[in-house]
């Protein structure tokens, strides 16, 4: 019997009906079966396509799957997280875990001048690896300093950075009160300590977390910090983390309808994956995603991570994954990422003890690491968009794509602002997008243009869409990419959706 048939048929009967019984969809089939094979054969795999059964007289029922209710946070909830942002600080039993973690490591305290010296050392080795051209690095957390570098330098940053992001998670109703929740290239477990902290300031929800990670030393740091930080038990159940190479991994392994899948820093640090390997790692990852679940992919907001992680997603997209956030089609048109250099940013973080010390010296700027600039995308299995918002046929908008046409012409267009600052004090700059660009296209402030009229392209949040009216078209060769001109003369609205 063709399965494949029947599982197609299946699919496309619910997609146009909320329920229907097995037996309705008999006449499509090129092989009819009784009602009770047809059910033994759909059975494993209706939860898959987000879909379950009611036994009835001598028939089934198939329903979808009611989603989860999402886990919204009450108004004390939301102060405690905004108390915590407002600090702007790793949990102080954190920082203290992290450095007695050293001290365990070195067999002398962390802040001896030796010790110090060692992780300086170690940062800039990291650093210089990092900037390397990517085939060129050796990113392997082999040796021990590394890992303990990777504390110093980078854990408070991407600590509080994860923080952000499951605060927009949880905005966006995309938490549920019990998840399971997988992270993938976990290090020294940052994504689940960072979720055992931000649950640590809501009331009712729980989780529990699955890690996947290659190293040991990163593996041991991880253990050391749990037991240290969250425990065994509690509301946030953090498992031992995988030993494995994500590359060769055996996805029967994984834990099944996961809720959420977190990929942070990790795929750029596989420097021989092709797109296409690193697309099929997460979609291989994805086929164990509740059909209601998230993919979260986080990537550092350089250049060439940022545009690489943007090209991802697009790749994404034919394998059956569709864009919730941050990218919205707002002419419902498809996108190809041109040279999408999209970030966002959030408030600087305060230095850690163990920063401050290690910044104690010359050339200090190389040892703060302060700034949260991060690029990232979420991807569901459901086609949910974060944004519904479509311009209506007939828009007095330009489209992006028609730009080279009005080069040195003011025109309206509508976009979303799709960067944190890419200038300076003087000429602010942001990415914009509508989705139907093929080059990059930005808007530009001089600063003695600004007024309150044209402001919000300054102070709108990441990701909102934006009218612009009156704007001047110019090219810019040297990037092959279109700036538009914001002047005192544009006008600059939010799009209420
Ligand atoms: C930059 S760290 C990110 C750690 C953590 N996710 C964070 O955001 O801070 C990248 C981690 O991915 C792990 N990793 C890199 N390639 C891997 C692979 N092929 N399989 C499993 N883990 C890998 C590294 O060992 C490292 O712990």
């Amino acid at each position: 019997m063709a399965e494949k048939q029947l599982i197609s048929t299946i699919k496309y009967v619910a997609a146009t009906k909320p329920a229907f019984f097995l037996s309705e969809i008999i006449p499509y089939l090129d092989e009819p079966l009784p009602v009770h094979q047809l059910f033994s054969i759909i059975s494993p795999k209706l939860s898959d396509m987000g879909l379950m059964a009611k036994k009835g007289k001598g028939d089934f029922e198939i329903i979808r799957i009611p989603p989860a209710q999402p886990y919204l946070m009450n108004q004390e909830e939301l102060e405690r997280q905004q108390i915590f942002f407002t600090k702007r600080e790793m949990p102080g039993s954190l920082a203290q875990s992290i450095e007695k973690y050293i001290t365990k490591k070195v067999g002398k305290d962390w802040n001896d001048p030796v010790i110090i010296e060692r992780l300086r050392r170690a940062i800039v080795s990291q650093k210089d690896d990092y900037w390397k051209p990517s085939h060129k690095r050796s990113l392997h957390y082999i040796k021990g300093y590394s890992v303990l570098g990777y504390l110093a330098y980078h854990f408070p940053v991407y600590l509080i950075q994860t923080g952000h992001l499951l605060l927009m998670l949880a905005r966006d109703g995309l938490l549920k009160k019990s998840m399971t929740i997988l992270d993938v290239g976990t290090g020294p477990g940052v994504v689940p300590l960072a979720i055992a902290d931000f649950y640590s300031r809501l009331d009712d929800a729980q989780a529990t977390i699955y890690s996947l990670e290659r190293s040991e030393e990163h593996i041991e740091a991880f253990t050391y910090l749990r037991d240290a930080f969250v425990g065994r038990s509690g509301k946030v159940r953090i498992k031992p983390p995988t030993k494995t190479d994500i590359r060769l991994m055996d996805g029967d392994k994984l834990p099944e309808k996961i809720d959420l899948v977190i990929f942070s820093n990790v795929l750029n640090e596989l420097p021989d994956a092709t797109m296409e390997v690193r697309a099929d790692i997460v979609a291989q990852i994805s086929e164990r995603l509740a059909p209601d679940g998230s993919i979260l992919i986080v990537e550092p907001a350089d250049e060439e991570n940022a545009t690489r992680m943007r090209s991802l997603t697009v790749a994404l997209q034919k394998k059956g994954l569709s864009i919730y956030s941050p990218c919205s089609f707002i002419w419902g048109s498809t996108c190809t990422a041109p040279r999408c250099w999209s970030f966002e940013t959030a408030p600087a973080i305060k230095l850690s003890r163990l920063m401050e010390t290690l910044a104690h010296c010359e050339d200090s700027y190389r040892y703060v690491n302060t700034d949260i600039k991060y690029s990232y995308a979420v991807l569901r299995k459901d086609g949910m968009r974060k944004e519904n918002f479509r311009l209506p046929a007939g828009s007095k908008f330009l489209r992006l794509s028609k730009l080279h046409l009005h080069v040195g012409k003011r025109i309206n267009v509508t976009g979303l602002k799709m960067s944190g600052e890419l200038g300076d004090a003087r000429s602010h700059v942001f990415k914009l997008c509508d989705g139907t660009a093929k080059t990059p296209v930005y808007a530009v402030l001089p600063s003695y243009h600004i007024t309150p009229e044209n402001d919000a392209i300054t102070s709108a949040p990441y990701g909102s869409i934006l009218e612009l009216r009156n704007v001047l078209v110019r090219y810019n060769k040297a990037h092959d990419a279109y700036n538009l001109l914001v002047s005192r003369n544009t006008k600059v609205d939010p799009v209420i959706s």
